[in-house]
């Protein structure tokens, strides 16, 4: 299993923070967003791990985190040159996994529970993570039967339920070809619900259900959200 932070794109909802850099670089309570994802899957025990970021901000990445010595990892970046979406960011790790299935995380996706058994007893398929909201229309939103997923819908007006999909997702490599087949969507770019609702298709898609705090933080409220929830854990933790 290799890892892929996928952390691109402009980061509009955040101007002006985001004016001359780039959002995981911004603080989540005591660290750069990007921080978070990386760590977890350090804790997960994945030692491969791939930066997908934009043109504009590739060199501060490769400033903070180097080369990976210091968190005893091996890190590989990639630049995506426009904003055409997370499935396509993801599309440009097929040379680094090599065949090999990849846990993905949003590099704004801050979670508690940790994802080492998940990755350890997975072989083929997909699967996501599930989590149960106050505001689903902000997030890719799944129809649950049970343990089953029937259907994700991306940002719906109406959701069928409040099972948000969280940003953490793995794949065999199978989701190679399947983002290779896709269309940009309406607002032309390469999604990962389509990349998800073609797993659901073939049967080959598994949902597990997060028990601890789950935020994205590509907003005003849901960063200061985030950093609570972090400041929050630190406490009962000490
Ligand atoms: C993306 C995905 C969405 C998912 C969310 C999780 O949305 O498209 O399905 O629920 O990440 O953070 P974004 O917030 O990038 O628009």
């Amino acid at each position: 299993m290799k890892g892929v932070i996928l952390a691109g794109g402009t980061g509009s909802r955040l101007m002006p923070c985001t004016k001359v850099t780039n959002k995981h670089l911004l603080p989540v309570y005591d660290k750069p967003m990007i921080y978070y994802p990386l760590e977890k899957l350090i804790e997960a025990g994945i030692k491969d791990i791939l930066i997908v970021s934009g043109p504009g901000h590739a060199g501060h990445f490769l400033n903070l985190l180097g080369s990976g010595k210091d968190f005893g990892v091996n890190l590989t970046y990639e630049v995506q040159d426009e904003a055409g979406g997370i499935a396509q960011a993801l599309g440009l790790a097929k040379d680094f996994a090599d065949y090999d299935p990849v846990t993905v995380i949003l590099g704004d996706n801050i979670i508690e529970d940790s994802i080492k058994e998940h990755i350890e007893s997975f072989t083929k398929g997909a699967k996501i993570f599930l989590k149960e909201v106050e505001d689903p229309e902000r997030f890719g939103v799944a129809t649950v039967e049970g343990q089953k997923v029937l259907e994700i819908e991306e940002k719906p007006k109406n959701p069928k339920s409040r099972w948000a999909v969280s940003g953490v997702y793995m794949y065999d490599n199978e989701v190679f070809d399947i983002i290779g087949s896709l269309k940009p969507s309406a607002r032309g770019e390469l999604e990962i619900t389509d990349v998800n609702n073609a797993y659901i298709k073939n049967g080959s898609m598994q949902a597990a259900f997060l028990r601890g705090f789950w935020s994205d933080a590509g907003t005003f409220n849901s960063l200061l959200r985030a950093s609570q929830l972090v400041k929050e854990k630190m406490k009962n933790e000490q």
